[in-house]
């Protein structure tokens, strides 16, 4: 790795969860670093993780998303782990019998051929034109998420009440989970993503060591997989229309799919349809609530909800980064990457290159955001990026249909998490008709 090497504060800034509660600081890193050194290298301190190249510019993290084949998800870890980190997912997969960096086996950890052929068996079920015969069964889940809303108001923190549950509801709808399992989906994703977090991972402690937080996500994994084996047989004795049967029966080259694939599979849409639309969702709510013109005009026309939508996520970025693996040395200006060095796509600091979105820490649901990268680029972009554009759009219209006005009623709070981030609380005061 040959080229300008962050300092060693800038470096904790990147890979520490806290950095990322506290989100104006961590901008002000990345657009330091964006000016000074948009591709640099990023060592640990004290050893403790293998050192990689750090994006920061828009061009650099399309170019890298884009280009398949050069930059590959698989042969190192996807999501930033450490050696310890590392190491543990390479024991209990090789017990698994395939030793890899990534405990979950799934999409995002894979490349082509496989990836390619495991994502065309749900690509078009994610499409529009299906998503319309879903359409009314979310309108309605909206719907009742707003009367929860309004029954529990004045005053309420959004988070909780609407914007974590409503997301977690329709994907498990998806995926053929009964309601009354939902609340254990809830405590296995957020043990899963919220391993850096004491409020969200559920084991009521601060200052986890990196092995105690593995121990947490690895036990949700287990969990995870031993639910979904049961409804795949489930769908297979009695087939429906959701994913969940797509997958139960799935088949590549001829063969059915692994056990291990399935699982995964699952996985990534219960856990990655989830966290992520309710942290974009509590994202617009809290722009909503800071800006009374704005939630004004967009009650008295709705055309300006898909703006206010795709602002929100680009503006919160909840998937924060995702790693890759060069291939082949590659130049980003003067700096030369090499073959077999790990990359981090930030996507945060990205959708906040002022080069591609001007002012980017205003909230502008009317400047031009389609090119924004929360949702990646690349044969990895989102899976679920029109689900998650009608489920936030749906819930605003029904917000607006029902809200007359909204504002903060505390200090909204960040969750700790270098992965997927967002609002934890989000305190709002409101009237209703
Ligand atoms: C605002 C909400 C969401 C955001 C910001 C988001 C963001 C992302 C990002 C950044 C990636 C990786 C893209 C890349 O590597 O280029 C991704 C992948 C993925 N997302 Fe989302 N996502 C959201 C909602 C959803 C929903 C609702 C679902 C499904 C129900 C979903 C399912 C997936 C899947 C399955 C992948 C893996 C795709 C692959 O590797 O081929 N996401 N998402």
């Amino acid at each position: 790795m040959a080229g300008p090497v962050a300092s060693p504060a800038d470096a904790i800034a990147v890979i520490d969860p806290n950095s990322y509660a506290d989100w104006d600081t961590a901008l002000d890193v990345f657009d330091r670093l964006r000016s000074e050194t948009p591709v640099v290298r990023i060592e640990s301190p004290d050893g403790d993780f293998d050192p990689f190249w750090l994006l920061t510019r828009y061009d650099d993290a399309m170019r890298v998303s884009k280009d398949n084949a050069r930059f590959l998800n698989a042969p190192r870890a996807t999501v930033f782990t450490n050696k310890t980190g590392e190491a543990f997912a390479r024991q209990i997969t090789a017990a698994q019998g395939e030793e890899s960096p990534n405990l979950v086996q799934s999409l995002v950890q894979l490349d082509a051929p496989k990836h390619t052929k495991l994502r065309r068996l749900t690509q078009d079920w994610f499409m529009p034109k299906n998503l319309r015969t879903i359409e009314a069964q979310v309108r309605e889940l909206a719907a009742k998420t707003v009367d929860r809303l309004i029954a529990a108001g004045p005053e309420c923190d959004f988070v909780p009440l609407v914007a974590a549950p409503y997301p977690l509801h329709v994907v498990m709808q998806i995926l053929g989970v009964p309601e009354e399992d939902e609340p254990r989906m809830l405590f296995l994703t957020q043990q899963m993503f919220g391993g850096q977090d004491e409020d969200l991972n559920k084991s009521g402690l601060a200052n986890l060591t990196p092995e105690q937080i593995l121990q947490i996500v690895s036990g949700a994994v287990k969990d995870f997989e031993a639910y979904f084996e049961g409804l795949a047989a489930q769908r297979r004795a009695n087939p429906t229309s959701d994913v969940a049967t797509i997958l139960a029966n799935a088949m590549i080259d001829g063969e059915p799919i692994s056990a291990r694939d399935r699982a995964g599979y699952y996985i990534i849409v219960a856990a990655a349809g989830h966290d992520t639309t309710s942290a974009s969702t509590a994202g617009a709510m809290l722009a909503l609530a800071r800006d009374p013109e704005q939630f004004a005009k967009a009650k008295a026309d709705r055309s300006l909800v898909p703006g206010i939508v795709e602002e929100a996520i680009r503006w919160t970025s909840p998937v924060q980064h995702f790693m890759r693996t060069a291939t082949e040395d590659t130049q980003f200006g003067d700096v030369t990457v090499k073959a077999g060095d790990w990359l981090m796509i930030n996507y945060v600091a990205a959708n906040h290159d002022p080069a591609q979105f001007p002012d980017p820490r205003r909230f502008d649901a009317t400047r031009d955001q389609t090119r924004h990268l929360a949702f990646g680029a690349g044969a990895h972009q989102c899976l679920g990026l029109h689900l998650a554009r009608l489920e936030m759009r749906l819930l605003f219209e029904a917000l607006l249909d029902r809200i007359d006005t909204v504002e903060l009623a505390g200090e909204p709070r960040r969750a700790k998490s270098t992965f997927v981030g967002g609002l934890k609380t989000l305190p709002l005061r409101f009237t209703a008709s």
